[in-house]
Formats: structure tokens, sequence, C-alpha cells
């Protein structure tokens, strides 16, 4: 029996992973162009910024990603931001819902797919993931449906995309809309059909860690032109495409892309059907190889699934069998050079936000004459697979390790091995 590199052994791993982000002279060189035509923002090409056809030349990049990033996801539209959660913001906000509505989400997600409900004076509803995919459990969403419910947001978490054809169906016979949070799923797909085509909007995520990535930033794609003009007047302070500049005709925010952002995810865009394939070839095997090892297994990916994104890699930990506490073979991992990671340290509604309801002017909505109050607390009873996954269960393998060698998942298997068949150590 080898010793476990936490106890001075020497590591399964000792090379490094594909590192992220990737990039090369191709950013750098778009980069400089930016730089030096001192045109840095959208307003330097006019004030009014297409949603349509941009052409070649002395375009703003911004505008001409807005439209390739989008064709590329098979939407009319798309509308560029800051971040992520400022798209799926804006976009709650077209929708011109009511003050005390509610918007069913997954328990198991990052904060913004709540507090983009929450700063348009709505009410998340949160709802448990499936054990085999941890997103949104369609059995359990009809029981979250009130008469105050609009929509559904589903996240595609990790990289595989939600049950749409369970979700739309659901939507469609409650008259809900179908929201997408797609900051994991760039270019994944659903039945041959992209992630982020198949609601009313959807918002994807180009931060730091995402599959594409300038750093920061965000866009939110649709079909429906009226509501497009709405999101892009919002990114655009309120502002009307045509319009004089000091006209501004609803509340908006300043939530523009720079030309920076524009430029470099134009080239991020350009790589990104390569590494998804190749993502997706090394994640499909290392799910083989962790079937064959006794204490964990992979999530399951649904056959349905056309392109897996493998933005997030999750397997599943079993802590009662092994008896090991989830952290501690964690870091028995990462001493072994693979870079484990435990995931969201509990579902989302028990942060402490949902408790002290520190949201807008205090609890509002909740506990006013538009919506009463939740006792988020009560959600743990309603959402046991989110709150395993978060405790025991959940173990993350972050994308860009995906990019490397079918050698490098032999190894990450090893290393899993390894800790298991040393469990005695720890
Ligand atoms: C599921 C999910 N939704 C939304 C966001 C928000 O994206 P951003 O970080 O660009 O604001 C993230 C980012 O981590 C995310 O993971």
């Amino acid at each position: 029996m080898a010793t476990l590199a936490l106890n001075g052994g020497k590591a399964a791993r000792e090379k490094p992973f594909v590192g992220w982000p990737v990039f090369d002279e191709a950013e750098e060189e778009v980069l400089l162009k930016v730089l030096r035509s001192g045109k840095w923002w959208r307003f330097a090409f006019g004030q009014g910024v297409e949603l349509t056809e941009p052409e070649e030349g002395e375009h703003s990049q911004v505008a001409l990603f807005q439209k390739e990033f989008a064709e590329y996801h098979e939407c009319k539209y798309g509308i560029a931001g800051a971040n992520g959660t400022g798209t799926l913001e804006i976009g709650i906000r077209a929708m011109d819902l009511g003050i005390g509505d509610e918007i069913i989400v997954p328990a198991y997600t990052y904060v913004a797919s709540a507090t983009c409900v929450l700063q348009n004076n709505l009410v998340p509803i949160f709802v448990d993931v499936d054990p085999d995919t941890y997103n949104i459990d369609p059995d359990r969403i009809e029981e979250a449906i009130t008469d105050r419910t609009r929509a559904i947001m589903v996240v595609h978490f990790g990289g595989q995309p939600v049950d749409m054809d369970r979700i739309t169906a659901i939507a469609a016979r409650h008259g809900l809309a179908v929201i997408e949070d797609a900051a994991h799923a760039h270019g994944c797909e659903w039945k041959g059909k992209k992630a982020g085509s198949m609601s009313l909007f959807s918002s994807f995520s180009f931060q730091a860690a995402k599959n594409m990535t300038a750093g920061e930033g965000g866009i939110l794609l649709t079909d429906d032109e009226a509501f497009a003009a709405e999101c892009d007047s919002m990114v655009w302070s309120g502002r009307r495409i045509g319009r004089p500049w000091y006209e501004f005709h609803r509340l908006g925010w300043n939530y523009r892309m720079t030309e920076f952002q524009g430029a470099i995810l134009r080239v991020q865009l350009s790589r990104l059907e390569e590494q998804i394939l190749h993502r997706e070839l090394l994640g499909d095997y290392l799910s083989t190889l962790l079937g064959e090892i006794d204490g964990v297994s992979p999530l399951v990916r649904d056959e349905r699934t056309t392109r897996h994104g493998y933005h997030i890699y999750m397997f599943r930990y079993d802590e009662s069998s092994v008896g090991v506490p989830k952290q501690k073979f964690i870091d028995a991992l990462e001493a072994e050079g693979v870079p484990g990671f435990g995931g969201y340290t509990f579902p989302l509604y028990r942060n402490p936000m949902f408790g002290n309801k520190k949201f807008i002017n205090g609890g509002f909505p909740l506990g006013t004459e538009y919506h009463e109050d939740i006792d988020y607390a009560l959600f743990a009873a309603k959402c046991p697979v989110s709150e395993r996954a978060c405790n025991t269960e959940a173990v993350w393998l972050p994308q860009n390790i995906f990019l490397g060698s079918t050698e490098d998942m032999d190894d990450v298997a090893e290393a899993i091995k390894k800790v298991l068949d040393n469990r005695n150590e720890l």
C-alpha cells in the first residue's frame, strides 16, 4: 500500500494540468487593436447599437460578438453585459412582473440565480435537484407552483442541459415562462438544440472560470425582438436605439461590456467548438473510469444531452460507505495533485441573507402586502438532494483539466483510487 501524499508519500500526479484561461497571440492582437483604436467602449461607434447584422470593419467588437454568439447559439438577439449576474437581472426586469411574484429556482446553484429575482422585488422559491444530474428536478416543480408563480428558471448545471422537454411541458401546462441560466452552458446541447435557445431568454457568464472568458462579462440571448430592445435599453441606462443620447425611456443601468471584453470574447468563441469536443471526450472517459471505482460514482449523462460542456465535472462521493468525511477525502486528493473541490458548502437558501433578509429596503417584498414572509430554513426539509450534495456527496473538478490528455484522466482516476484504497490513513 502506497503512503498518501497527505502523509508524506509521493503524489499520484506531479505534473501540472492544463491551466486556464487559454489564450495566445490572437487575444494579444485584438486587444492591441482595440487599445490603439482609442475606441474602448461601444458608444465610440455612435449612440445607435445594432441589434442585428453589424458588418465587419469599423464596427464595435461588442456588437459583432453579440451577433456571433447569438448565431452560434441559434438565437436571434444577443445583448452583452458587464457580467452574467447583470444580464439575468435585466432579463427578469424586462418581463415586467408584479411585485411579490414568484420565480422557481434550483436550490443547488450560484447566488446570482436567486439575487436576480430579489433585485426585481420578486420572490425566489427553491426546488430540489435531481440526484443523478444535480439539475432542477422536474418531479418537484409542480408542488412549488402557486398562483403567484410566473416563471421557472433552470440552470444547466456544470454544462449538462436540464430536461427541457419536461420543463417546457410543465411551464406550458401552468402558463409560465422559462428562463435559462446558462452561465455554465456555452455551446451545450439538448437533443441537438443549443442550451440558451429554448426559453424566453437565457443568460451566459464570461467570468474568469467559465468555459469562455474575458475575466468578466455576460450575455443575454432571446428570439423576441421587442424583449431584446428592452434589454438593450436597460444595459444602456434606459436609452433607445435611434433616439437622442440624453433621452432615457425606462429605468436602466450601465451594464455595458467594454470593447476589450468584446474583442477577447470573439477569439474565445472561435475556440469554443474545439474545446467543448475535447472536454466532452475526456469527461466521458473519466466517467467510465470512475464508474469502476467503489466509493465514487459519476453523475449520469442523460442520453439526450448531445453536448455536455463539463464546465464543472462532478462526481458523487459516498461518504457513508467510505467512512471518511468528504472534505478530508478532497484534502487527500489535492495532496495527490488533483484539484478537487467540494463546491457549495450548503444549499443557496441557507445563506445568511435568506435568514437576515437583507434584500431591498429590508426584507421587501416579503412580510408586506405583496407577499407573506417566508422562512427559508424550511426549504431544508424539501431539498434533501441539495443538502446531501453540499454536505457529503458532490466533488467538483475544474473544466481546464479536461483540455489535456486521456493520460491526465488516468492520473485523476488513479489518485482517487489511491486515496480510497488508503482511507485507513485518514
Ligand atoms: C449558475 C450561475 N449563474 C450565474 C452566474 C453569474 O455570472 P457572473 O459571475 O458573470 O455574474 C454564475 C457565475 O458564477 C453561475 O455559476
